[in-house]
């Protein structure tokens, strides 16, 4: 039978405010695409067809619908079911129900992002047929995530967010399920931290004998729900990216793995790569080091920015120090001058953070 896919975009994003207040944090892009778009590419290469994503009501989730569309730009039927609160990913998975009906299917967090993608796995669980299978990987510290024991090849605990870990594998953001999950999401108790957990379903399987398969993924797994796990994410990005300018370099030397997109114009620019230069973006006098994506219509003028997102239209000129391992959100004006008396004038949103090194 033919595999569904279900990407979970709803919840609240809190821990990437203030840029997932106007918008939905899998938006944010990493190397210049958004979070959820890779995603969605992960499971058309897994040869899924047919994917419903679950998005809180609202303005990020209106974004995410349109943003995403009906998915023809990826050759893919995508349609859409609102979750009314954001009570727990086992709740998610539910409000999926009638678009799955009966067939086998892959939930995916709209947050995560592998290097590799989800294929083998795919594989493994159309030929062995588990109730479950989940994916682990070993982690430096895994009080963050959901935490499995195995016993061999069997798991024998899942753990939410152990504040004493028995294992360092954490449960990646990826899970294959056949249909019976629904009746043991029906059935759960909310968590300590209120919330409806998908741990807790896979735990169910597990009490009740069933067969739950695990996978330990090899290459690199984020989750991009902090911003420094953003920028981290962007740098393994960068690392892989295709060289290419489309755009026009005018008295400007670039270094390195950069791509630069159509109608972008650099102007005395030094660029060392690996950089991402979206389409339609005016730098002048500015140097971009290593680890920057710039997403289209930017302006940079007399600044040096290096390993820092800058969104869509955003302009940032005459700095005195270089930006650095900064997150920038959209039609954001940063700007600096050179004449005295100096001061900081500043209009920022709730949540902002900002450093003066
Ligand atoms: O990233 C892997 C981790 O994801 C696992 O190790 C954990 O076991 C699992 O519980 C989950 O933990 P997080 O705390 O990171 O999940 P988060 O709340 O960030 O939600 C993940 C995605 O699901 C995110 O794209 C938002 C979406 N979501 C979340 C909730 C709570 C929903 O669509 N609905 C929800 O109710």
């Amino acid at each position: 039978m033919e595999l569904k896919g279900l990407i979970l975009a709803g919840g609240a994003g809190t821990r990437l405010r203030p840029l997932t207040y106007s918008s939905a944090k899998q938006l944010v892009p990493v190397a210049n695409k958004p979070v959820l778009f890779y995603g969605i590419e992960a499971m058309r290469d897994a040869g899924i067809r047919d994917i419903t994503i679950v998005i809180s009501p609202g303005q990020p989730g209106m974004e995410i619908r349109k943003r995403a569309g009906d998915g023809s730009q990826w050759g893919l039927k995508v349609g859409y079911v609102e979750q009314g609160e954001a009570l727990g990913l086992a709740h998610a998975v539910l409000t999926g129900e009638e678009a799955i009906g009966e067939s086998p299917f892959v939930v995916y967090l709209g947050d995560n992002l592998l290097r590799d993608g989800i294929q083998t796995m795919v594989e493994q669980f159309k030929s062995s047929q588990p109730e479950a299978l989940i994916l682990l990987q070993h982690v430096d510290d895994p009080r963050a995530f959901g935490v499995a024991e195995l016993d061999g090849d069997r798991v024998v605990q899942l753990t939410e967010k152990p504040s004493e870990p028995r294992s360092d594998l954490a449960l990646v953001g990826v899970y294959m399920f056949q249909p019976g999950i629904f009746d043991v999401c029906r059935s759960l108790e909310p968590s300590p931290r209120g919330e409806y957990e998908i741990t807790e379903a896979i735990q169910a399987l597990i009490d009740q004998g069933k067969r739950v398969e695990p996978h330990v993924v090899t290459g690199w797994w984020k989750d991009t729900g902090k911003w420094e796990d953003m920028l981290e994410t962007n740098r393994l990005l960068l690392d892989a990216i295709e060289p290419q300018v489309d755009g026009e370099l005018i008295d400007s030397r670039i270094e390195g793995r950069v791509s630069v997109g159509e109608g972008s114009t650099l102007e005395r620019c030094q660029v060392r790569g690996p950089v991402a230069i979206g389409a339609g973006a005016v730098l002048k006098d500015a140097y971009i080091g290593p680890y920057s994506a710039i997403a289209d219509g930017c302006q940079i003028e007399r600044a040096e920015i290096e390993n820092s997102i800058v969104l869509e239209n955003s302009k940032i000129t005459d700095l005195e120090h270089r930006l650095e391992g900064s997150l920038i959100g959209r039609n954001v004006v940063i700007g600096g001058q050179n004449s005295k008396p100096r001061a900081y004038r500043i209009l920022v949103g709730d949540d902002s953070k900002i450093g003066i090194l």
